[in-house]
């Protein structure tokens, strides 16, 4: 039985959206996870619903059907999201399109949603999903960096408006974390330049993004609203650059 109350996560079916549905569920919070598609193996937890977020009408009918099966929503994790990793001169506008579609307009659509509902109860607390790559430039990533910059700058503006209604929205930026949306374009050698930029020297789990999101879905966070969160091992606010071995060493 929840006690926090009901909960919708999108990108649930893989990566850190089923990890943050399962550690929601584990701390007592009751989860509907959303996702485009269920694959055999997703292996769902709480309650799946189907819904491309890009489709207005679906994310609407999916918003009400939780509430009539789960009860009224407190909070919303958008992780739904995807990736083209491709040099800016090959990226073909449809691309970038498609990227700002489902990464910003997708965000959009589920928060307006799901804060139209929140607003008639006066609470509720939602978490966007950005990147490192909205905050710093990585190579090949000109969508999904515009992409997820604009999640930074939709997160603040709801945030300033939503207040008032008792809604927060705060953001969180992971860097690079082992999921199936990573492993799609990442190859070892590229693991190793971008481990380089990262002064914890690894990759996160996404377990480690879950943790994050629930203090912020939780009203341990009841004064924070409108902020981005780098849950990144610090590839964020380091330059470009490191000591030499002997500088170090002596
Ligand atoms: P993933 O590919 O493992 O999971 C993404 C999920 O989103 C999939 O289940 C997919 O079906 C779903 N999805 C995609 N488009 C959708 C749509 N139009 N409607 C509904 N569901 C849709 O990816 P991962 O790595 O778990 O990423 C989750 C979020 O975290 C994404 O927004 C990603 O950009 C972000 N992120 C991931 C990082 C990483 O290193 N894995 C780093 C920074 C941010």
């Amino acid at each position: 039985m929840s006690t926090r109350g009901v909960v919708l996560v999108t990108g649930a079916a893989s990566g850190i959206g089923q990890q943050t549905a399962a550690h929601l569920e584990a701390v007592g919070w009751s989860v509907a996870a959303v996702d485009r598609c269920w694959s055999d193996t997703a292996n769902p937890v709480g309650r799946s619903y189907t819904a491309d977020v890009t489709d207005e009408s679906a994310v609407q009918r999916t918003v009400d059907e939780i509430e009539r099966e789960l009860g009224p929503l407190r909070g919303v994790v958008t992780c739904a999201g995807i990736i083209v990793v491709a040099d800016p001169l090959e990226l073909t506008v449809a691309e970038f399109r498609r990227v700002l579609d489902v990464n910003v307009t997708g965000t959009y659509v589920v928060a307006r949603s799901a804060a139209a509902t929140m607003a008639r109860s006066g609470c509720g607390s939602i978490v966007t999903v950005s990147s490192v790559s909205g905050l710093l430039a990585a190579p090949h990533r000109a969508a999904y960096s515009a992409s997820k910059a604009a999640v930074i700058g939709l997160t603040r503006s709801l945030a300033v408006d939503l207040a008032e209604r008792g809604i927060r929205v705060n953001a969180i930026a992971p860097g690079s974390v082992k999921t199936p949306l990573l492993a799609s374009v990442q190859t070892p050698e590229l693991r190793e330049a971008q481990l380089r930029s990262v002064p914890m020297g690894r990759q996160g789990e996404s377990s480690e993004i879950a943790e994050v999101t629930e203090f912020l879905l939780s009203d341990r966070a009841s004064f924070v609203t409108g902020q981005t969160w780098a849950v990144d091992g610090g590839q964020s606010i380091q330059a470009g650059w490191r000591l030499p071995a002997e500088v170090v060493a002596s």
